[in-house]
């Protein structure tokens, strides 16, 4: 695998760089979101070496385009504000003070024109998801967006689980590299799995339960799994146990999990109209000990209804005894990290054994073993 950061100034000076990002974030936590303050570090290290920055990304999963919307209707009708990247051109024109110019059309060739006539400056294409090659990891269109530039990097680790053109089918067509920020992802998640004798300690909560399932079993070796939401909330019921209308996952296989002694279910829970929606704060306290004695912590999924105040005790409890432990810990999925990226402090955010992951589902499939395809690309590369 090639890495974007070993690439010179010399080498990308010039050059037209096509970067595929995440920018699958909501209005409201664009601010705060560590996905965009990434994407924006990778897009400064590219302008600043003097390199023409076009940018991809998907947001949301929007209905795609019938074939003749996407060359000839200029703009593009009908996007919705959560599946419109329009924002982002002055999210990025406010934080590198630099050009951002944003097509409404998927013409390609107009768009190579356009890049062309500038020097330098930031391009930002229209939601990819748009177009029905994308999710078919199709050819062509991986062609044509190779036809913009010199270079591909991948800096979307958190879309990385997905065979889709601008993610894997370009590498085909184009130069490419592992961008700063999926550098980072890898570097911290081969640590985690690699198989050492210093305690590892999962935290699994939130919903996706069967994906964590997968994790469960991936890390039968783990010191300890502590689990909260709807996972243990369909461990319990695996066992028998009451758990009213709360969130769980009915016929999933879990004989092996409720056999692993190192599973842990919380030993008090918070109810609420007949759900449970947060652990109690007893759990809270043997989680937080558990966590502080680890020497590595993987965290995915919030212990409770993260959304309202009064059931977030658990999980902020953690995530203190996260910044107090000596571990090194990697915290990921969507919910988490937006309820970690809204409470943290800012010298929370700079803590050195703390890496933030911007993957939900790609983070899950890693860790379970699976290849994702994105990184497969750059690898064949
Ligand atoms: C995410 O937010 O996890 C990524 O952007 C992937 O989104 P997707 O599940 O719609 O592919």
């Amino acid at each position: 695998m090639k890495f974007l950061s070993s690439l010179s100034k010399k080498q990308l000076a010039g050059k037209t760089v096509l970067v595929r990002l995440d920018l699958n974030v909501e209005a409201s936590d664009i601010a705060h979101s560590i996905r965009i303050q990434r994407a924006i570090e990778t897009i400064q290290f590219l302008c600043s070496r003097g390199a023409r920055v076009v940018v991809a990304s998907h947001r949301g999963r929007p209905q795609p385009l019938a074939e003749a919307m996407t060359n000839d209707q200029f703009p593009i009708p009908k996007i919705s504000k959560g599946e419109t990247l329009r924002m982002f051109k002055n999210v990025f024109q406010k934080a590198l003070k630099e050009k951002v110019t944003f097509f409404d059309y998927f013409d390609f060739k107009k768009i190579k024109e356009e890049i062309a006539q500038d020097s330098n400056g930031i391009f930002l294409l229209e939601n990819i998801r748009l177009l029905s090659g994308e999710e078919q990891n199709s050819k062509t269109l991986a062609k044509q967006l190779a036809s913009l530039a010199d270079m591909y990097v991948n800096d979307a680790f958190a879309v990385s689980h997905r065979a889709h053109a601008s993610v894997a089918a370009i590498t085909r067509y184009i130069p490419s590299y592992a961008g700063i920020e999926l550098e980072q992802e890898l570097v911290a998640f081969k640590r985690a799995k690699q198989k050492t004798a210093d305690p590892l300690v999962l935290v699994l909560g939130g919903a996706k339960i069967s994906d964590k399932i997968g994790v469960i079993r991936s890390f039968a070796h783990a010191e300890a799994v502590l689990t909260g939401g709807g996972i243990a909330n369909t461990l319990f019921a695996a066992q028998g146990e009451y758990i009213g209308k709360s969130l769980y996952e009915k016929n999933v296989s879990l004989d092996d999990i409720t056999r692993m002694k190192n599973v842990l279910l919380p030993l008090d829970v918070v109810w609420h109209e007949g759900k449970i929606l947060d652990i109690g704060r007893g759990t809270a306290r043997e989680y937080g000990d558990v966590i502080q004695a680890a020497r590595m912590v993987i965290w995915n999924g919030p212990m409770g209804l993260t959304e309202q105040k009064k059931f977030r005790i658990g999980t902020r409890a953690l995530w203190r005894a996260a910044c107090a432990s000596k571990a090194f810990v990697i915290i990921g999925g969507g919910e988490t990290t937006s309820f970690i990226e809204s409470i943290a402090s800012a010298p929370q955010l700079r803590l050195k054994h703390i890496f933030l992951s911007i993957g939900g589902g790609a983070m899950l499939d890693y860790l379970s073993g699976k290849k994702l395809p994105g990184i497969e690309a750059l690898e064949r590369k």
